[in-house]
């Protein structure tokens, strides 16, 4: 059994007030791991849920202007680190070469990956979503670095931050293919890994796109960013 996740990406957002919103509120439960990826200068205050970086260098260390280094993020407290993002992809050109690397430092010191891939609007449009798929997947498959923790976040790029979300049916279709595309690897990492959808969750459509059965939660943007709306997410998966 698969438990899910919720995580929320907050992006370039947030202060303390809202980080003091969150703060007393019990996140996750049974049946749903909770998880918050803040702004890296968030994390040291923030005492709720599991906690993620939004991106992690693929340095350890030195002469790296402006990085954070996987040991500062688990001595920050956090478990996950999120790679690969449509918007680091798109606005820091990272390719899979960088985000193996990035990889390797963070599973050298433990946190576990939540991974990002999914199509632009150009190859939806196209019929290349499979290609994406494989143009995202094959070179960490090629690697031994994905295992039964990682985490994968399915996220069509059309449909971040757009308010234009996936079908439940096309969502599930891409997890099972996704899946499908792991065992090439090992069926049972495959089976095992959890694997999210992301674009325009909100608590409204969270509870049918959920309804897929390779779907195991969601990474959240926009809905994160307040309590009641993220909160809504959980409890209808829950
Ligand atoms: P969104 O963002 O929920 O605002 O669409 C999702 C994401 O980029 O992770």
């Amino acid at each position: 059994m698969r438990k899910a996740v919720v995580a929320a990406n907050w992006k370039m957002n947030g202060d303390i007030q809202l980080l003091n919103e969150f703060a007393p509120i019990q996140w996750g439960n049974d049946k749903v791991e909770a998880i918050f990826a803040l702004p890296s200068i968030l994390l040291p205050w923030a005492k709720f849920g599991q906690l993620a970086g939004q991106d992690v260098s693929a340095f350890a260390s030195g002469a790296h202007t402006g990085e954070i280094s996987a040991t500062m993020l688990k001595n920050a407290g956090c478990s996950y680190v999120i790679l690969g993002h449509s918007e680091r992809r798109t606005d820091h050109h990272e390719d899979e070469a960088l985000l193996i690397e990035k990889w390797k430092q963070a599973k050298a010191v433990g946190l576990k990956i939540i991974y990002c891939i999914g199509e632009s609007l150009e190859e939806y449009e196209q019929n290349r979503t499979q290609e994406a798929l494989l143009r995202q997947l094959n070179p960490i498959l090629d690697t031994d670095l994905i295992d039964e923790e990682t985490v994968i976040a399915y996220e069509p790029v059309w449909a971040i931050g757009t308010g234009k979300t996936a079908t439940a049916e096309y969502a599930q279709k891409i997890h099972q293919e996704i899946r499908k595309i792991i065992c090439k690897k090992s069926d049972t990492i495959s089976a095992r890994l959890r694997i999210l959808y992301g674009g325009s969750v909100k608590a409204d459509n969270a509870k049918e796109l959920f309804s897929g059965e390779d779907i195991d939660g969601f990474l959240v943007g926009g809905a994160s960013l307040k309590a009641d709306s993220f909160k809504q997410i959980i409890e209808a998966i829950s």
